[in-house]
C-alpha cells in the first residue's frame, strides 16, 4: 500500500523521498533514475557552468523521464557569485514546478520562484530560526537539515532528533527531515517526528546511477560514522565532508595556524580540486562532502532497488510500530 503524504499529494510523486541537490553529483543521470524510481530527483544548478547549460540540462533530464524532478538552486556566499538570477530564469522558463532552495538570503529568488504560478519551493534550512524566516517568504516545504548531514551543517550543531521536534513545534508549513537518511526505517522515523518525507544525499550519492566514479562509492560503502570531517568551523561555513588525506590536513591547519587565514586552507578545500575526486577516482586528491549515516550504507543498488526497498522497509516498520498497540482487555 502506498505511503500518502503531503509531499506526495503536492508534488505528485509515489514515495516520500527527494535527492536533495548536489554539486557534482546532481546531474539528470541521477535526476532521472529518482524520479522514475517514485521518488523525486533533483537536478543541480551550480553543477552547470552557465545558465543555458542548465538549460541543456534541463531538457536533457526531461528526454529521461516523463515524472515530475526538481532543481536545486544553491546560494553561497563567493568573491564572484553566479548570476542566480539568470539560473532562476531558465528554471522558470524551463517549466521547472519544483525548486528546492538552500544557503544565504534567499529572498529575492524565492519571491522570484513564487510568483509563478503553481511553483513548490522546498527550502533547505539547519535551524529553526531560518525555518522561520522561509516559511515567511511563502516556501511550501521546508527541508529541515540535521547536524549529521553532508555539507553545509551550520553553526548551530543540532542533530535531528531535536531539531525535528523543534521544527514541528514552532513551523506551520510541512516539513521533510534531511541528514542521516538512508533507510524506510529512517522514513517511518522522521513521519513519527512529525515530517512528511525525507531528504537524502550521500545515501543517493551511492547508487549506481550516480555519476562518480566507482572508487568513491566503494570508499562510502568502507567507510564508519566516525570517518567525517568537520572543517571551516573557524569562518563559520562548517562544512562535514569525507575523512580522507586532504580533509585532515585542512584540519590540521585550522586548529593550529596562527594566523587565521583562509588563503591557508583554500586550496585544500577547492571545489575543483573536489571535483576532480569524482572524476577520477583519486580519492584522497581533494575534500568531498558526505554525510555520517556513510556508517549505515552497506550496498551500492540502483536507484529504483534503493526506493522500493525503503518504501517497503517503512510499510513494514509502521507496521510493526501498530502491532506494539494492543487491547487493554488482551494484557
Ligand atoms: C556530494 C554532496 C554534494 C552536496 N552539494 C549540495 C549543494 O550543492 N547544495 C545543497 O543545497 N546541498 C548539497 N548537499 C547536501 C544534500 O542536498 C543534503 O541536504 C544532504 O546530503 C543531506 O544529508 P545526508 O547526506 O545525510 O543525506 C550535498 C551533499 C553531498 C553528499
Amino acid at each position: 500500500m502506498p505511503l500518502k503524504t503531503v509531499l506526495t499529494e503536492a508534488l505528485g510523486i509515489a514515495v516520500p523521498v527527494v535527492q536533495g541537490g548536489m554539486q557534482w553529483v546532481g546531474y539528470a543521470e541521477l535526476a532521472s533514475a529518482v524520479s522514475n524510481a517514485g521518488g523525486l530527483g533533483i537536478l543541480t544548478a551550480l553543477t552547470q557552468p552557465t545558465p543555458e547549460d542548465l538549460r541543456k540540462e534541463i531538457r536533457r533530464c526531461r528526454t529521461m523521464t516523463t515524472k515530475p524532478f526538481g532543481v536545486n538552486l544553491t546560494l553561497l556566499p563567493a568573491i564572484v557569485p553566479p548570476d542566480y538570477n539568470a539560473y532562476a530564469q531558465v528554471i522558470i522558463d524551463e517549466g521547472i514546478r519544483i525548486v528546492e532552495t538552500a544557503g544565504n538570503s534567499p529572498g529575492p529568488i524565492i519571491k522570484k520562484l513564487k510568483a509563478v504560478p503553481n511553483m513548490k519551493v522546498l527550502h533547505k534550512c539547519t535551524t529553526v530560526r531560518h525555518a522561520l524566516s522561509a516559511q515567511k517568504l511563502g516556501v511550501d516545504f521546508l527541508s529541515i537539515d540535521g547536524f549529521e548531514c553532508a555539507g553545509h551543517v551550520g553553526e548551530n550543531d543540532i542533530p535531528n532528533f531535536v531539531l525535528l521536534r523543534r521544527a514541528a513545534q514552532e513551523v506551520k508549513i510541512p516539513f521533510i527531515a534531511s541528514g542521516g537518511f538512508v533507510d524506510g526505517e529512517g522514513l517511518a522515523g522522521a513521519l513519527a517526528l512529525g515530517a512528511c518525507g525525507t531528504n537524502m544525499g550521500t545515501r543517493f550519492m551511492c547508487t549506481v546511477e550516480a555519476p562518480v566514479h566507482i572508487n568513491v562509492k566503494e570508499a562510502i560503502v568502507k567507510a564508519t560514522e566516525d570517518d567525517t570531517e568537520l572543517v571551516l568551523r573557524r569562518w563559520r561555513n562548517t562544512t562535514r565532508l569525507f575523512k580522507n588525506k586532504v580533509a585532515v590536513e585542512a584540519k590540521k591547519i585550522e586548529t593550529t595556524s596562527t594566523t587565521g587565514e583562509f588563503a591557508e586552507v583554500q586550496p585544500l578545500v577547492s571545489g575543483k580540486r573536489g571535483r576532480e575526486v569524482f572524476l577520477s577516482g583519486d580519492i584522497d586528491h581533494g575534500v568531498w562532502t558526505a554525510g555520517t549515516c556513510i556508517g549505515a550504507i552497506k550496498d551500492i543498488p540502483t536507484c529504483a532497488e534503493l526506493v522500493s526497498r525503503i518504501e517497503k522497509e517503512a510499510e513494514a516498520a509502521i507496521a510493526r510500530m501498530n502491532r506494539l498497540i494492543v487491547q487493554t482487555s488482551k494484557l
